[in-house]
């Protein structure tokens, strides 16, 4: 007996990397899982996965910037699972990954930006809400960012869009707590994804890997397991007296004072010049 069987949950951006992994973890505790994404080839090879493994899923073709595709994901989970109990908003991409200042971004690339990484959580609670309702509860899990702790710069989409799923999921909790419905978010640090290996094997080196572990406390980055853990530990029953928190994945990263790691690093920078970073 897995901890969610009978449960249905949505990932969105569920096809790979933090969401990949999300539903395959959902759907490994028992979870019918709705896989959300643009990449409709990755998601159907995610969804394949977990069927392997004997998970049940299913793939979604669907932009969660747009509102219709929000309406279609619940209507479809509903359709597929007879209820809905979780919902992940993790999707992300094109406008939300822009970089610049405010004299650098666009006013297009702000709404593009904020239309995936806030106003999709927006439209994913309007219509999840009704149906979590329906089932007595839910769990709604945001993930937000270290991003959203602490800002960098020539970020500026992001990290606004960061901040607000933070301030977002806090008020939805003061809303939907009567209806049982919890809503949690997660911020994680550095994490590993097939994407981001891409980018360390393309433009990194294991120097460079090594000084962005260094600044951890628990001296490693993340890897998408990491996050899904702790999807999971929100979305169980031992979570049902946590709502509206922000919870932080990030080895410890955003508790530790700035000049401190500073102190920790200035040697191994010294003794290692040739670093190089996927970006920065
Ligand atoms: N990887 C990290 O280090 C890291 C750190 C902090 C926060 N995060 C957050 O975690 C989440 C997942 O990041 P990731 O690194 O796993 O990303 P990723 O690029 O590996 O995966 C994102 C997925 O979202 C999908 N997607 C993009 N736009 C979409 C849209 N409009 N509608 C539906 N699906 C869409 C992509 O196709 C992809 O499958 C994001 O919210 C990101 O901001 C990641």
């Amino acid at each position: 007996m897995g901890r969610f069987d009978g449960k249905v949950a949505i990932v969105t951006g569920g096809a790979q990397g933090i969401g990949g992994a999300t539903a395959r973890r959902l759907a490994k505790d028992g979870a019918l899982v709705l896989v959300v994404d643009i990449n409709e080839a990755s998601a159907a090879a995610n969804v394949d996965s977990i069927k392997k493994a004997g998970g049940m899923a299913v793939a979604m073709k669907g932009d969660v910037s747009k509102e219709d595709v929000c309406k279609a994901m619940v209507a479809r989970a509903v359709r597929e699972g007879g209820r809905l109990d979780f919902l992940v908003q993790n999707a992300y991409g094109g406008g939300s990954a822009v970089s610049g200042s405010a004299l650098d971004v666009s006013s297009q690339a702000w709404d593009d930006g904020m239309n995936l990484l806030v106003k999709s959580l927006f439209l994913g609670a309007k219509y999840a809400v009704p149906e979590m309702r329906k089932a007595g509860g839910g769990s709604i899990v945001n993930i937000s960012s270290v991003h959203g702790i602490l800002m960098a710069p020539k970020a500026m989409v992001y990290e606004t869009g960061k901040i607000a799923v933070i301030g977002l999921t806090r008020q939805m909790a003061i809303d939907f707590g009567p209806d049982k419905i919890r809503v949690n978010a997660i911020a994680p640090g550095h994490i590993v994804t097939e994407n981001m290996k891409k980018g360390w094997d393309a433009h990194g080196n294991a120097e460079g890997k090594r000084f962005f572990e260094l600044q951890y406390p628990v001296r490693r980055t993340g890897v998408p397991d990491d996050i899904a853990n702790s999807v999971a530990f929100l979305c169980s029953e031992e979570a049902s007296f946590v709502t509206g928190v922000l919870l932080p994945v990030d080895g410890g990263l955003s508790i530790q004072l700035q000049e401190n790691i500073l102190m920790d690093v200035v040697p191994y920078v010294r003794e290692h010049p040739n670093m190089k970073f996927p970006y920065g």
